[in-house]
């Protein structure tokens, strides 16, 4: 087998392949156990398409919990897409903040401006109309259609991706083998309940079918997967190393406070995460810097201990691997002037999953935690 895929059968071949029964068994899964979320109208219910485009170009930022009080923050402030457009952009650009990446907030207000100029305040259905929105592509063009109208689209983002390749044992590698992977998540989108389809396939993806450990006993479609049946699903999707990809090092500071708050801050606007929460760190450079260097951008005075291991992360144009120090400090603790302490906040341990925070400041957290 291509890819350095290896198979080690789990059952006899041939399963029977994907298709109809695999969405009916999706779709009764769904109906019993999907995620109660904000943005999800009553069952059998569609929602209005201002809720469905305002969580979708959230969601494209942080994650499900992170997103929330944001949306609902932004509803009870804009209730329409009327009241959206009509709103100064430097309110918006305010409410955004922490979520990160303004232009996509200027694209937001953009987006609803158009919406009520060229369709007098009414979401277009069609994915082709739109995909010519500002800030909207293939994935919410087709998530709106296909959520808010019961269009017949097909949204896929990495968690349908992931499914969709372990489900057909498609061994394409990524980024490349996007278009297969949304023909094959394609064939099986249903005429009916689309958008219950698209949703039912990313909470799979997000609660079941997880990269690393996927709960394949739990699964609805586990008759169904071809890649478990091989016993290869943890293997899949198959991503194309990026040998070209150069690497940058650098050291965080993980400080926690006694009365449980840990130590983050905000990043500068402009460039890479611009405008989301980090945990402070030195510069990412071309090598570790030696540790005595590196203690001179300490956030916080402090006795720091290594917590082993490293966290890697790969982001489109390098991969950054961190070591990461962890201290506990007073509650008193001041913050050293290098940190930049007008863009450092305190936050509670267990508000940590609602912060907006970018996967590899996640994984930094949950590293230097994870003994605690
Ligand atoms: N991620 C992106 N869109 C989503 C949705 N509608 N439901 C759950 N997770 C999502």
């Amino acid at each position: 087998m291509g890819n350095g895929v290896r198979a080690v059968a789990r059952k006899q071949l041939p399963l029977r392949p994907a298709g109809p029964d695999t969405v009916a068994a999706l779709l009764d899964w769904y109906d019993r156990e999907r995620r109660d979320l904000p943005w999800r109208g009553k069952r059998g219910r569609r929602i209005d398409a201002y809720r469905v485009w305002l969580s979708e170009i959230m969601l494209q930022q942080t994650t499900v919990k992170a997103v929330i009080p944001y949306y609902e923050r932004f509803l009870e402030r804009w209730p329409s897409v009327a009241q959206l457009a009509a709103a100064d952009l430097d309110d918006v650009l305010a409410a955004w903040a922490g979520l990160g990446y303004y232009s996509r907030a200027r694209n937001l207000h953009k987006c609803a401006q158009a919406v009520l100029a060229d369709y007098g305040g009414q979401f277009p259905r069609s994915e082709a109309a739109l995909l010519k929105l500002p800030g909207i592509g293939p994935y919410t063009a087709a998530a709106i259609a296909a959520i808010a109208f019961g269009e017949p689209a097909t949204p896929v983002d990495g968690n349908i991706e992931r499914v969709v390749s372990r489900l057909f044992a498609f061994k394409g590698p990524l980024p490349s083998a996007k278009r297969e992977i949304k023909r094959l998540a394609a064939s099986l989108t249903p005429q009916r309940r689309a958008g219950d389809f698209a949703q039912a396939m990313m909470d799979l993806g997000a609660t079941i079918c997880s990269p690393k450990k996927p709960s394949c006993l739990m699964c609805p479609l586990q008759q169904d997967c071809h890649a478990h049946a091989l016993g290869i699903e943890t293997q899949l999707p198959v991503k194309l190393v990026r040998a070209d990809r150069p690497v940058r090092y650098g050291i965080a500071f993980l400080a926690l406070r006694e009365d449980g708050q840990v130590l983050l801050r905000k990043r500068p606007e402009a460039g890479l995460l611009g405008g989301m929460l980090e945990v402070p760190s030195t510069d990412w450079g071309d090598d570790w810097l030696p540790v005595d260097q590196a203690l001179t951008a300490q956030p916080v005075k402090a006795d720091w201990w290594p917590v082993p291991g490293v966290v890697s992360h790969t982001f489109t144009h390098f991969r950054l691997e961190l070591m990461v120090l962890r201290a506990i400090v007073p509650v008193n603790a001041s913050l050293t002037f290098w940190s930049s302490p007008e863009r450092c906040r305190w936050v509670a341990r267990r508000d940590l999953g609602s912060a907006a925070l970018p996967s590899v400041m996640a994984k930094v957290i949950a590293h230097a935690l994870k003994e605690q």
